[in-house]
């Protein structure tokens, strides 16, 4: 996902619901660009904390216990997802706010009414099972109803 957004050091990473950090801890590691990781549950925030540690990445990531839907995006340059479809249709305002450039990637699921720049399949190298991946740049064009 971080490849497909073509992440660099200058990049603000956001992951949005962060689950054990894992996203974050590699932006910050394979990238060395500061990284945020959001969650609203507390055990995924422990698991998130003591990755951050083990992986000594403190001084890029930051992990914080908060619902997704009252973040202000503005400062982020790079926002990923791996969150159910309708979540990601609920971001939406958000994901509007973003910086022109900024990229959004999503694993599996899409953005209904908001069409990708690309979306492909990977097969994962370990288990060979496919997962799809899409991409967005701000600002995303949310398709009129018909
Ligand atoms: C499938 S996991 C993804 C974890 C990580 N981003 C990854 O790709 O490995 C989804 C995470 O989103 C979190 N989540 C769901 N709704 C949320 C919300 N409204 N605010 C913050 N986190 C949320 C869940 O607690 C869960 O840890």
């Amino acid at each position: 996902m971080l490849e497909v957004a073509k992440v660099t050091k200058n990049d603000i990473v956001y992951d949005l619901g962060c689950g054990d950090g894992r996203i974050v801890v590699t932006a910050a590691k394979k990238f060395g660009c500061k990284a945020y990781g959001f969650d609203v549950d507390p055990k995924r925030i422990k698991e998130s904390l003591d990755n951050v540690k083990k992986n000594r990445v403190e001084q890029l990531v930051t992990i914080k216990q908060q619902d997704i839907f009252t973040l202000d995006l503005s400062k982020a340059s790079v926002v990923t997802l791996y969150l159910l479809p309708s979540l990601n249709v609920k971001l939406i305002p958000q994901l509007k706010k973003l910086k022109p450039g900024s990229r959004i990637v999503s694993h599996d699921f899409d953005m209904a009414g908001v069409e990708p720049d690309e979306g492909f399949p990977i097969t994962m190298k370990s288990n060979g099972i496919e997962h799809m991946i899409y991409r967005w740049t701000a600002p995303i064009k949310v398709k009129k109803e018909e």
